[in-house]
This record gives C-alpha cells, sequence and structure tokens, in this order.
C-alpha cells in the first residue's frame, strides 16, 4: 500500500468489471477508500469484496448512471458514508451491439448516449457541487480512440466519446475557478473481454508498442491524474493506447467487414 491518495474518496463507476475495476483496485492500493459502482450489484459486491481482501477500503454503490434518481442515491450514500468525494471517474460505458447506420434505431441511439454521455453528466453535475463545497477535487472522464478515430458500425460510440471529450474541456473551464480540475483519458485496445491469443495477436500487430493493453495499464494515468501531482493539470485528454493514434498506418484489424453491410437493394 502507498499514501498517494491517503485520506481521499473515491467514487468509480463501471468497476465491476475491466478497467473500473483496475482503477479502483490501484485506487485503493493507494490508501484510498473507494465507491465501488456498476450497474450489476453482484459486480459491485464482488469487486469491492475482493479490494477489502486485500486489505484495502471498499464499498459497494450499485446504480445505473443514466438514471438521475439512482445516480442521487448513490451519491447520497458516499457522502453519507464519507462526508466527501475527492475523485470522480467516470468510467462506465458500453459499446454493443455494434450495428451498421441503416440497421440502428432510435432506442439504440438514446441508450448508449444515455449512459455514456449523459452518464458522466449526472454524476458529474452532482459530485461537482459537493466538491465546490468541500474546495476542489478531480473529475477523469473515460473517452476512447472513437472520439476522433471512427469505428465501423460505432456511430453512436463514436458520438458520445468524441461528446465526453468537448464535456471535458467545457466542465474544467467551468469548473476551474473552483479548483475542481476535470480531465479525460484515452484507452487504447484494452483486453477486458478475454480475446483469444490469436485476436490479441492481431490487434497487438497493430499497435506501436505492439500489444494488447491490460487494465492495469489504465490505471497509472489515472493515478496521476487523481494525485496532487497533476494539480496543474485540466481539461487535458490523455491516450493510453501503446502509440495506437500517433500513426498513420491503415487498420488491419477490422472489426466489422464491408461484406457483412447491409445490400443498397434490401434497404
Ligand atoms: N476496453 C477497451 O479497449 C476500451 C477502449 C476505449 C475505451 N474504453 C472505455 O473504457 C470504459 C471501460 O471499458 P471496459 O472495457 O472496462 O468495459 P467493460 O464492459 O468491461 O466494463 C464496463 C462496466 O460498466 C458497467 N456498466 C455498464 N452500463 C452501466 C451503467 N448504466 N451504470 C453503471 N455501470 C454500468 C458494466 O456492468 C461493466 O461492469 C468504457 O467507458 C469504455 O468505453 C474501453
Amino acid at each position: 500500500m502507498h499514501e498517494s491518495l491517503a485520506g481521499k474518496i473515491v467514487l468509480v463507476t463501471g468497476a465491476g468489471r475491466g478497467i473500473g475495476q483496475a482503477i479502483a483496485r490501484r485506487f485503493a492500493e493507494a490508501s484510498a477508500a473507494v465507491a465501488v459502482n456498476d450497474l450489476d450489484s453482484d459486480a459491485a459486491s464482488a469487486s469491492a469484496a475482493s479490494i477489502s481482501d486485500a486489505g484495502g477500503s471498499a464499498a459497494a454503490v450499485p446504480a445505473d448512471v443514466s438514471d438521475s434518481a439512482q445516480v442521487a442515491t448513490m451519491i447520497d450514500t458516499v457522502t453519507d458514508l464519507h462526508g466527501r468525494i475527492d475523485v470522480l471517474v467516470n468510467n462506465a460505458g458500453i459499446v454493443s451491439p455494434m450495428l451498421h447506420f441503416f440497421d440502428a434505431d432510435e432506442a439504440w441511439w438514446r441508450r448508449i448516449v444515455d449512459v455514456n454521455l449523459t452518464g458522466h453528466f449526472l454524476t458529474s453535475h452532482r459530485v461537482a457541487r459537493i466538491m465546490a463545497k468541500q474546495g476542489g477535487g478531480s473529475i477523469i472522464n473515460m473517452s476512447s480512440g472513437g472520439a476522433t478515430r471512427a469505428h465501423r458500425c460505432f456511430t453512436a460510440y463514436d458520438a458520445t466519446k468524441g461528446g465526453i471529450e468537448a464535456l471535458t474541456r467545457a466542465m474544467a473551464l467551468d469548473l476551474g475557478p473552483y479548483n475542481i480540475r476535470v480531465n479525460a483519458l484515452v484507452p487504447g485496445a484494452i483486453d477486458t473481454s478475454g480475446l483469444s491469443l490469436e485476436e490479441r495477436t492481431l490487434r497487438g500487430d497493430n499497435v506501436p508498442l505492439g500489444r494488447v493493453g491490460e487494465p492495469l495499464d489504465m490505471t497509472g494515468a489515472a493515478l496521476f491524474l487523481a494525485s496532487d501531482d497533476a494539480a496543474y493539470i485540466t481539461g487535458s485528454v490523455i491516450r493510453v493506447d501503446g502509440g495506437m493514434l500517433a500513426q498513420q498506418r491503415s487498420a488491419t484489424v477490422d472489426i466489422v467487414s464491408v461484406d457483412s453491410f447491409p445490400a443498397v437493394e434490401d434497404l
């Protein structure tokens, strides 16, 4: 355990698994008290228990980040427990199902926007008030390469991630005077779904550092942005992608092939 976040209260959304869970664990190792949110309450409880079993301080606060009433209850639970929130990591996000634009419908679009973008707003809107009253805090949003480089059949997802980066900059301006820093992370191809060795190799070949990322790879930049070492950093977007977005190379790994696109005659 080390002390860089000693005395800090941290809320991580979507921390029942993947990148969110890895960040929650790393923050607990840095002596923060972590509130572990997830839509899946069993996953939130198991994640919090794994942190407590390892000697850290964690509590599960299940909620759907796209539901304002559930978000209000979640944040009230954290402040009832700890009286403050110093760091908010807006990690929760959904990507599936992947749909071609012609196959998409309003419900699909609204669900992804509600979770990925409105979810960032609902949690930040409440937590920022608490941070302003306590003299400051750090908000870390979770973007994607899709904010600047489109994926096939990801129109809603990419739109939300572009929105998250613009939201990050705009929030940084409005909240800077209250000593609230707002930044975003851009994960690369992080294996959170148990890719096969063949898939890991194929995707890794497309990354300058030659491998796919692990959830742990995301935690150092998150810890830095949460810590006082980043006291003069706000409105920034940090890529943690093995150099993937720095390149001009054409992607050799298409998740969706054009052959699967709807035929014009079927439209
Ligand atoms: N894995 C990657 O390669 C990658 C790349 C770029 C960006 N990202 C972003 O990083 C974040 C985490 O990705 P991941 O791969 O760990 O995802 P994941 O699917 O492995 O985990 C996401 C967690 O969020 C939870 N969740 C989903 N909807 C929720 C809601 N409405 N309220 C609360 N929790 C909810 C899920 O239950 C799950 O536990 C996401 O925002 C994602 O868009 C991931």
